[in-house]
Protein backbone atom coordinates (compact mmCIF):
# COMPACT_ATOMS: atom_id res chain seq x y z
CA UNK A 1 0.00 0.00 0.00
CA UNK A 2 1.71 3.30 -1.11
CA UNK A 3 0.94 5.91 1.57
CA UNK A 4 2.12 9.52 1.65
CA UNK A 5 2.14 11.31 4.99
CA UNK A 6 -0.12 13.79 5.37
CA UNK A 7 2.38 15.98 7.25
CA UNK A 8 4.30 15.66 3.90
CA UNK A 9 4.87 18.39 2.47
CA UNK A 10 3.67 17.74 -0.94
CA UNK A 11 0.44 17.36 0.93
CA UNK A 12 -0.96 20.37 1.22
CA UNK A 13 -0.34 21.44 -2.51
CA UNK A 14 -2.15 18.31 -3.85
CA UNK A 15 -5.01 17.15 -0.95
CA UNK A 16 -6.19 19.02 1.70
CA UNK A 17 -9.84 19.31 3.48
CA UNK A 18 -10.65 22.85 3.86
CA UNK A 19 -12.91 22.33 7.20
CA UNK A 20 -13.45 19.25 8.97
CA UNK A 21 -16.97 17.95 7.38
CA UNK A 22 -18.42 15.11 10.11
CA UNK A 23 -17.18 13.16 12.94
CA UNK A 24 -14.60 10.75 12.14
CA UNK A 25 -15.81 7.19 11.73
CA UNK A 26 -13.40 3.55 11.73
CA UNK A 27 -13.16 2.04 8.39
CA UNK A 28 -10.29 -0.53 6.88
CA UNK A 29 -8.47 0.24 4.02
CA UNK A 30 -6.88 -3.34 2.87
CA UNK A 31 -7.49 -4.22 6.52
CA UNK A 32 -6.02 -1.75 8.32
CA UNK A 33 -8.06 0.69 10.08
CA UNK A 34 -8.57 4.64 9.18
CA UNK A 35 -10.79 6.87 10.57
CA UNK A 36 -12.66 9.15 7.99
CA UNK A 37 -15.23 11.71 8.24
CA UNK A 38 -18.94 10.45 8.01
CA UNK A 39 -20.50 10.71 4.50
CA UNK A 40 -18.12 12.18 2.89
CA UNK A 41 -16.86 11.07 -0.24
CA UNK A 42 -14.51 7.91 0.25
CA UNK A 43 -12.03 8.83 -2.84
CA UNK A 44 -11.71 11.94 -2.17
CA UNK A 45 -11.56 11.29 1.96
CA UNK A 46 -9.04 8.54 1.70
CA UNK A 47 -6.38 10.75 -0.88
CA UNK A 48 -6.86 13.35 1.52
CA UNK A 49 -5.41 10.58 4.41
CA UNK A 50 -2.62 10.26 1.78
CA UNK A 51 -3.90 6.65 0.84
CA UNK A 52 -3.54 7.05 -3.48
CA UNK A 53 -3.11 3.42 -4.64
CA UNK A 54 -6.35 1.86 -5.31
CA UNK A 55 -5.00 -0.92 -6.96
CA UNK A 56 -2.96 -2.13 -9.81
CA UNK A 57 -3.98 -1.74 -13.44
CA UNK A 58 -3.82 -4.55 -16.15
CA UNK A 59 -1.01 -2.94 -18.04
CA UNK A 60 2.43 -4.30 -16.32
CA UNK A 61 0.41 -3.93 -13.16
CA UNK A 62 1.40 -0.32 -12.48
CA UNK A 63 -0.54 1.44 -9.08
CA UNK A 64 -3.95 3.26 -10.05
CA UNK A 65 -5.75 5.87 -8.25
CA UNK A 66 -8.84 7.86 -8.64
CA UNK A 67 -8.09 10.42 -11.58
CA UNK A 68 -12.03 11.86 -12.65
CA UNK A 69 -13.73 11.79 -9.48
CA UNK A 70 -16.92 11.50 -11.69
CA UNK A 71 -16.96 8.16 -12.33
CA UNK A 72 -16.58 8.14 -15.73
CA UNK A 73 -12.95 6.72 -15.29
CA UNK A 74 -12.90 3.69 -13.18
CA UNK A 75 -9.19 4.40 -12.03
CA UNK A 76 -10.46 4.40 -8.32
CA UNK A 77 -11.98 0.93 -8.16
CA UNK A 78 -11.97 -0.90 -5.14
CA UNK A 79 -14.02 -3.62 -3.31
CA UNK A 80 -16.39 -2.24 -0.51
CA UNK A 81 -17.28 -4.80 1.83
CA UNK A 82 -16.76 -7.63 -0.29
CA UNK A 83 -18.31 -6.62 -3.67
CA UNK A 84 -15.30 -5.33 -6.06
CA UNK A 85 -15.43 -3.30 -8.84
CA UNK A 86 -17.42 -0.29 -6.73
CA UNK A 87 -15.96 3.51 -7.72
CA UNK A 88 -15.10 4.95 -4.78
CA UNK A 89 -16.05 8.49 -5.74
CA UNK A 90 -19.24 7.07 -6.23
CA UNK A 91 -19.60 6.13 -2.52
CA UNK A 92 -19.86 7.71 0.66
CA UNK A 93 -18.04 6.91 4.31
CA UNK A 94 -19.79 5.49 6.55
CA UNK A 95 -18.75 3.49 9.75
CA UNK A 96 -17.51 0.14 9.56
CA UNK A 97 -16.80 -0.21 5.71
CA UNK A 98 -14.14 -2.63 4.70
CA UNK A 99 -12.19 -1.40 1.74
CA UNK A 100 -9.93 -3.10 -0.52
CA UNK A 101 -7.70 -2.46 -3.10
CA UNK A 102 -8.58 -4.21 -5.99
CA UNK A 103 -6.05 -5.93 -8.94
CA UNK A 104 -7.20 -6.33 -11.97
CA UNK A 105 -6.12 -9.25 -14.55
S1 LIG B 1 -12.09 8.68 -10.14
FE1 LIG B 1 -12.80 8.30 -12.14
S2 LIG B 1 -14.43 6.93 -11.86
FE2 LIG B 1 -13.79 7.38 -9.85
Amino acid sequence: MVRISPHDPIMSVLFRRLAESAPRVAVTFDGREVRLPEGENLAAALLVEGLIDFGAGPRQGAARGPFCLMGSCFQCVVAIDGEPGQRACRAVVRAGMRIARSVDA
